[in-house]
């Protein structure tokens, strides 16, 4: 790195400016560093953290401009039960939220991070969620004391000198992020390879537009433009401000007359999202010029143009995904996203300086060392079960290395959305597809999601918890609040989009999956987008339309009709059990539910 001051401020933001000294004087860094975004300063960080363990440069020739990197074994997800709203008044938050007392928690957090980055550097990071400028971007200010949250979030966001550039404009609100692992370093005393603390809190200010994240160094508890930023506090912004910030993917399907129709889709952590925003359709309807463009992968950032229309950009600038379970054969696209200039996290490292992870290949490596360090064989695997790769493994790839990016995905207006589809992964009752009545129907439909949990947020895996519109852990208010803003989100709309529900993994009496999914999903999406434009029949049933077998396209798959209706069946007692599931969550949020979902409810309950 060429020799400039990293003390000196890159900044002439008097705010800023101020805000920093602040927080340096609490916090008592050894160093400060401004982070211009460089290509040379990432390369000198990567190279630092090479030398201090914790990354392993991997094999060039492999894998050329890739990073691999261990956390410590109690730092491997978000940690939901310390993530906190921390608003005004309890009932802001609502009951799905945690909520402390804001003057507690400031207490709380001033002596956390008193101190807090002895002996360390305090990096200052400026980024935008949303191409720099844009009218639908947002900017942030992350003060960290992790340099592998700073190359990770030059991956996911767009940073440096050109967002110092907006801020010093002075136009556009800038959201505070405190970020420190909580490990301050004695004067000599050497350093581990991941630093963080056992006491964990992710907290948010809703109303200052804040967030504070102490004592982890991992995804969405650590890069804090993501989940904080982008779902948690801009859910609040758009609700003051009349748009939308879902977790959701987005994603453009491209028909035989060349004609793109744009679809956003909120599914659970760990559901697909990134298998299904890159689908490679089936060859059949490959052949016959059906196309996946892919916009995002985790979160959506949705607003009404000046006619009415619904348009969505991709805040984000990199895939933070899952890798186990990613291969050539489930998603291709993701497997060319992470072929280079990638960050890996506890997945497996092999002998020749490569990584690998459950699911990547059909034969694994002979010998390989797992995501903590300790040698792993196949033979030791069958053993004792144990996982090479932690299941919630990522891969941090830039988003525009992704084959099927889509040409607008970048458009600081976003692209117009035409469909949404909501989806979880449940083993029964839910059928493979529906499409909702209208839009306050539909946003039923989304409201009583549920999802079996998965390896993405510590808690039971396999217990179906309710999850609305997939924004359980990511919603920065009252659920019901919630729910009233996307009913509401209706009268400012020329034209609504169409709301369809999909559930890739119901399966059989055996327990087997009755759908194949990945690749054949694209067989779902074609009825979406054909039901979107008009071109296609369906048929009325208790929970929506749903096609019938004729109406899905099946050239190239054999998949008997016997199957379909098992995998379409409606079954009343299920439903009964459902109904159920979703009255519970209605009671939690009775006291702010609008009266739109008692009486879709009450439609519901009438039709079966
Ligand atoms: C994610 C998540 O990392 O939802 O996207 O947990
Ligand atoms: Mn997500």
């Amino acid at each position: 790195m060429k020799k400039r001051n990293f003390a000196k401020p890159l900044s002439e933001n008097t705010h800023l400016l101020r805000w920093v000294e602040k927080m340096v004087a609490l916090c008592k860094p050894a160093h400060i560093h401004w982070v211009d975004g460089s290509q040379e300063e990432y390369d000198a960080l990567c190279a630092r953290m090479v030398e201090d363990g914790t990354f392993i440069k991997l094999n060039q020739k492999l894998w050329p401009g890739c990073y691999y990197a261990r956390s410590d074994a109690n730092d491997v997800a978000r940690v939901e039960d310390r993530t906190y709203i921390c608003s005004l008044s309890k009932e802001a938050a609502g009951p799905t939220n945690n909520w402390e007392n804001p003057y507690e928690m400031r207490k709380k957090l001033r002596s956390l991070f008193a101190g807090c980055m002895a002996g360390r550097t305090l990096y200052v990071l400026p980024f935008s969620m949303g191409p720099v400028g844009g009218p639908m971007s947002q900017i942030g200010v992350q003060l960290t004391d992790s340099p592998y949250v700073v190359v990770n979030m030059r991956i996911m966001a767009r940073i440096g000198l050109p967002v110092y550039a907006e801020i010093d404009k002075g136009e556009k609100r800038v959201v505070p992020c405190m970020h420190s692992v909580g490990a301050p370093l004695k004067a000599g005393a050497s350093d581990v390879p991941w630093p963080c603390n056992a006491e964990k809190y992710i907290v948010h200010f809703p109303e200052t537009r804040e967030i504070w994240s102490y004592g982890s160094g991992y995804g969405g508890n650590a890069l804090l433009g993501k989940k904080c930023f982008a779902l948690r506090i801009a859910s609040n912004m758009a609700r003051d401000e009349g748009w939308m910030a879902e977790h959701m993917l987005i994603l453009g399907v491209e028909d035989p007359k060349g004609e793109k129709t744009y679809v956003a889709a909120a599914f659970p952590s760990a559901c697909g999202k990134t298998n299904f925003a890159m689908l490679i359709p089936p060859d059949a309807l490959k052949k016959k010029g059906w196309k996946v463009w892919t916009v995002g992968d985790d979160i959506a950032w949705i607003k009404p143009d000046a006619e009415g229309r619904l348009h969505a950009i991709n805040p984000e600038a990199g895939f933070f995904g899952v890798a186990p379970g990613t291969s050539v054969k489930t998603n291709p696209n993701a497997m060319a996203s992470l072929a280079k200039n990638t960050i890996f996290t506890n997945v497996a490292l092999t002998p020749e300086g490569g990584v690998w992870w459950e699911g990547m290949t059909d034969e694994p490596p002979a010998e390989c060392t797992d995501w903590q360090g300790r040698p792993w064989t196949p033979a030791l695997a069958k053993q004792t079960g144990a996982k090479a790769a932690h299941p919630n493994a990522r891969f941090t790839a830039p988003a525009a290395q992704c084959p099927t990016i889509d040409p607008d995905w970048e458009k600081p207006d976003g692209v117009p959305l035409s469909a949404l589809i909501f989806g979880g992964r449940r083993a029964a009752t839910i059928p493979l597809i529906y499409q909702a009545f209208n839009w306050s129907s539909g946003v039923y439909v989304g409201a009583t999601m549920g999802s079996e949990m998965t390896a993405a947020a510590a808690g039971t895996i396999g217990k179906v918890r309710r999850d609305p519109m997939a924004m359980l852990p990511f919603c920065g208010y009252h659920m019901g609040d919630y729910f009233r803003h996307w009913i509401m989100m209706q009268k400012k709309l020329s034209v609504t989009p169409r709301i369809f529900h999909v559930n890739w993994f119901r399966k059989d009496a055996d327990g087997k999956f009755l759908w194949p999914g990945f690749r054949e999903n694209m067989r779902i999406l074609k009825w979406i987008v054909d039901r979107t434009r008009g071109r296609t029949l369906a048929k009325e049933t208790p929970i929506g339309w749903m096609p019938r077998y004729e109406d899905v396209e099946w050239a190239g798959l054999d998949f008997p009709q016997e199957k379909w209706d098992q995998i379409m069946a409606f079954d009343r007692t299920a439903w009964r059990a459902e109904v159920m599931g979703h009255e519970e969550l209605f009671l939690d949020l009775h006291d702010r539910l609008p009266k739109e979902m008692i009486y879709e409810r009450e439609l519901l309950i009438c039709r079966m």
